[in-house]
């Protein structure tokens, strides 16, 4: 089979467990069981991420409608999962008459199928259109076709999955494909006490553990390898000077394993790691910087009581 026959999965998993140091993109994390376990990570005590951003909605839901400022838009959420937070706003603007259209955007098709359900559950009045695939494709045919003024939501601090650089030119990418004046609300997990980051990304539970994990049980589900998960540990670090957050998982021993839809095994050294997760951490004045370098402006910032978590709401000039 040659490479471009493989699918996306497989040629991503290629590419990563060819490269030195290991790496496998975290968007895999995300098949049906990876949604599960996700959904059990955003309800734990320790992942205060989730909290800080139902706060900062359920306290501040009127500050940002009146900062959003438009009359009649799309809201259009990048990476909508459950969309369990983003209800609050829904049911907000819904009860103060606003005229808007929610457009998920996911590459999970489980996930759109299940928020849709309880959307139509929860909020029946509300105009939904859902849109499945990745952000960038989405945003692309949404420009070509549809002239509305879009707010759009990225959450639950998503963009630290990028390194700092290519979040730069993710949002860059972003903003060219916005029409002047249109809004983007992004939520931002800012640097804190070490401790509290790391119970986050390994809590005591293993919730996390076993949704890292699960990444090489879906190469042994649909790529038929061969890993034996026990060999393997969920290790997290986090550096308090650039805010690099990491997850990795660590080869336990010396081994081999053999992936059939790419009919090549991958050695593995004792200790060695694949790097499968970065979930960076950022301080007021980077955010900025990174808006500015971006081509936006900040218009304003809500954080939650304990400073742990901003959500910053953006202008396309
Ligand atoms: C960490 S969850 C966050 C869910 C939600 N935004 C929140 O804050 O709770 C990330 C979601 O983004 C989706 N996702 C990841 N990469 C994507 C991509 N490139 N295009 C579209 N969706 C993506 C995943 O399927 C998953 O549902």
């Amino acid at each position: 089979m040659t490479t471009a026959e493989l699918s996306a999965f497989a040629r991503d998993v290629l590419h990563g467990l060819s490269k030195t140091p290991k790496q496998l993109p975290s968007m895999y994390f995300y098949d049906e069981q990876g949604d599960q376990l996700f959904q059990r990570i955003m309800h734990m005590p320790e992942y205060y991420l989730m909290n800080c951003e139902l706060d900062i909605f359920e306290q501040q839901k009127a500050q940002i409608l009146n900062a959003i400022g438009l009359e009649h838009f799309h809201l259009l959420e990048l990476g909508a999962g459950d969309g369990y937070k983003t209800r609050v706003l829904l049911r907000y603007f819904m009860e103060q008459s606003v005229d808007f259209e929610y457009q998920p955007v996911d590459i999970s098709p489980n996930v759109l199928l299940e928020l849709e359900q309880r959307l139509r559950e929860e909020l029946p009045e509300l105009k939904v259109h859902s849109l499945p695939g990745d952000y960038f494709k989405v945003l692309h045919e949404v420009k070509e076709t549809d002239a509305t003024p879009k707010v759009v939501l990225f959450l639950g601090a998503n963009i630290g999955n990028y390194p700092q650089k290519r979040a730069a030119a993710f949002l860059r990418h972003l903003q060219d494909e916005l029409n002047p004046g249109d809004k983007l609300l992004i939520g931002f997990d800012l640097k804190k006490d070490p401790d509290v980051i790391l119970c986050a990304y390994n809590d005591p539970a293993g919730i996390t553990a076993a949704f890292n994990l699960n990444l090489l049980e879906r190469m042994n589900r649909e790529l038929g390898a061969n890993f034996n998960v026990q060999d393997f540990r969920h290790w997290e670090s986090y550096d308090p000077v650039t805010g690099a957050t990491r997850s990795f998982l660590v080869s336990e021993k010396a081994q081999h394993v053999f992936i059939k839809a790419l009919n090549r095994s991958f050695h593995f050294d004792a200790w060695e790691a694949i790097n499968v997760e970065l979930s960076q951490k950022y301080s007021l004045p980077e955010i900025e910087s990174l808006a500015r370098e971006a081509g936006f402006q900040v218009e304003q910032h809500f954080t939650d009581d304990q400073g742990y978590f901003v959500d910053s709401l953006w202008c396309k000039v």
